[in-house]
């Protein structure tokens, strides 16, 4: 990534720290803990990709990215939720998350579930409140509100989860695993880019940005999954082997490691191939790039 990229993505990232912050101050008395443990997920890091992904549409298509850098934040907030529940021992049982011990270890199981489904209702709440405030419009903030709740519920992240979860311990299809990505990862990263452009009123370019998300989605899956076994617990922060650990179907099952990361580059060079398709694309270009092969 070139200089400008990377101090580019460092003023997004920090931005989006500032405001996530701002967005979990209120620690309501008697409910500290729950708001603690909110907070704790949150700001233990990440690489906040989706919401930079909604601010760089939203930027290519026209829009004032500073302008929604709450709205970016909504996606954030949901994908920590749906981490802090993916960790839980009904789920993947895993014990560390952004470098630290997951939501449910620090919290107890009660407060970790109850974080992740406040940071979902929070979300929401900062849609409707950009529109009270006079943000966005009212018609926004109901195309948003449809883009990410498809995105979330049975037909999205939640959808893909199932998935993953009954295909523990089975052999399923190459067609079934693409189905599980599409859902589980491949849903907020489309919603992220589909909210920003949505956000600069660029409707046309809805289709285009959805091709782009498609793709990138499915490379970022399939270095999550190729990571799992080949990168480290200090890079990743968060447990190494857990796939096989939970017999989980992953593209690094079903195409070999060598098969998944040459699968990772073709989807990358295609992802970067619809991103032309947007004016100034240049950082995005460079970010699709370098998640290619990123170690964390
Ligand atoms: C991890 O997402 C879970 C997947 C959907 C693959 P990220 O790799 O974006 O996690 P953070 O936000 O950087 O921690
Ligand atoms: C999780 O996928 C996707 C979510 C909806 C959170 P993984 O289970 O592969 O994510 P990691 O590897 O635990 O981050
Ligand atoms: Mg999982
Ligand atoms: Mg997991
Ligand atoms: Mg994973």
């Amino acid at each position: 990534m070139t200089e400008r990229s990377r101090i580019t993505l460092e003023v997004y990232c920090d931005n989006v720290n500032k405001a996530l912050a701002r967005l979990t101050e209120d620690k309501p008395p008697l409910r500290e803990s729950v708001a603690e443990a909110m907070g704790y997920s949150l700001m233990a890091g990440g690489k906040r990709l989706r919401p930079v992904l909604m601010m760089e549409f939203c930027r290519m298509c026209g829009g004032n990215a500073a302008d929604i850098i709450d709205i970016a934040c909504s996606i954030e907030l949901i994908h920590t939720f749906s981490l802090i529940h993916d960790d839980l021992p009904c789920m993947d049982d895993d014990d560390y998350r952004r470098g630290r011990p997951s939501c449910h270890k620090q919290f107890g199981e009660a407060t970790a579930l109850l974080a992740g489904d406040a940071l979902n209702t929070l979300a929401f709440e900062v849609i409707a409140d950009a529109a009270t405030e006079g943000t966005i419009s009212a018609q926004t903030a109901v195309m948003l509100v449809s883009v990410l709740s498809k995105a979330i519920g049975v037909h999205g992240m939640i959808g893909g989860q199932v998935i993953d979860i009954e295909s523990e311990n089975k052999d399923i299809s190459l067609e079934e695993l693409m189905i599980l990505q599409r859902h589980k990862t491949g849903a907020l990263i489309e919603a992220a880019c589909v909210m920003g452009v949505v956000l600069a009123g660029k409707y046309d370019m809805i289709q285009a940005a959805a091709e782009y998300a498609d793709a990138m989605g499915r490379a970022f899956q399939i270095v999550d999954d190729i990571l799992d076994v080949t990168g480290s617990f200090e890079e990743l922060g968060k447990p190494i082997g857990s796939d096989s650990e939970q017999n989980k179907s992953t593209f690094v099952t079903a195409l070999g490691l060598e098969g998944a990361k040459q699968e990772a580059e073709r989807l990358t060079e295609l992802a970067v191939m619809k991103l032309k398709q947007f004016d100034d694309c240049g950082f995005l270009c460079e970010l699709t790039e370098d998640m290619l092969g990123r170690r964390s």
